[in-house]
């Protein structure tokens, strides 16, 4: 089976239960946390593309700022999903790689927790350069390279042998990116005025005693210690 079509029913497959996992307890505080450092980057009143966006729990809280966006995913379950969370997003099936949209239509493009799925994260950032007006912004937030994303390929295979039915289980030779690869896969598409922070510490998956305590930890290690960090966000525009 390609890569995509397997991403794309493992997420027809979830959607029924993916908001347990990142809008209730320690899930939502965990994703508060990411889209608020996501957010604080982004001009809030435009127009935003948000790829992969799942059940639309960012698209949401962009358009609650005042912004106005559409969402695309390859996952129809997903899309319905954030069709029912918001009634009248404008949402769109489709592969990030190729973006049914005119040069120069978005303001904004953002893309959570998606990024490390993608095969060739170089078209997708050629489309999204194409599809910003000049000046626009991108911003994507997806789990970094380090320590403890290392092995996570190797858990999610046993996941996957062992049938474990789990939001974002399985074998979908996912890539974590270093600051620094993320920084020259967006210059190389054209972006300038390029940064790179690592963020999140308390980790959805960890079981929530340890999450609470990564929580305490969380400004330290983000601050002191970045590289234990989990997700990476990186910002970059278009050159006028
Ligand atoms: C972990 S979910 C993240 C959803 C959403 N962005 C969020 O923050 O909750 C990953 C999403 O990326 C979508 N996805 C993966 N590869 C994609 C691709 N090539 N094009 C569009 N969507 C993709 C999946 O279908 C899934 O909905």
């Amino acid at each position: 089976m390609k890569a995509v079509s397997k991403v794309q029913r493992h997420y027809d497959e979830v959607a029924h239960i993916y908001d347990r996992r990142y809008d209730r307890s320690g899930g939502r505080a965990y994703y508060s946390h990411i889209s608020r450092h996501v957010m604080e980057g982004l001009p809030g009143d435009k127009r935003l593309l948000d790829l992969g966006c799942g059940t639309g729990l960012f698209l949401s809280r962009y358009r609650s700022t005042g912004g106005d966006g559409v969402g695309l995913d390859i996952s129809r379950m997903m899309l319905n999903r954030a069709q029912e969370r918001s009634p009248s997003s404008s949402l769109c099936m489709g592969n990030a790689e190729h973006l049914p949209f005119r040069d120069g239509s978005f303001d904004v493009v953002a893309s959570l927790l998606a990024f490390s799925y993608l095969r060739n994260p170089d078209r997708v950032l050629e489309e999204s350069f194409r599809i910003l007006s000049p000046g626009g912004t991108i911003a994507i937030c997806t789990l970094g390279k380090n320590l403890f994303t290392t092995g996570l390929p190797a858990v999610y295979q046993i996941g996957e042998v062992m049938g474990v039915t789990h939001v974002g289980m399985g074998n979908f030779g996912e890539r974590y990116y270093s600051g620094n690869e993320m920084g020259s896969l967006l210059r190389e598409a054209g972006f300038r005025q390029i940064t790179v922070k690592r963020i999140s510490f308390a980790h959805v998956s960890l079981a929530r005693p340890l999450f609470h305590l990564a929580k305490k930890f969380e400004p330290f290690v983000e601050t002191h210690i970045p590289y234990l960090a989990y997700n990476l966000v990186a910002f970059a525009r278009k050159p006028e």
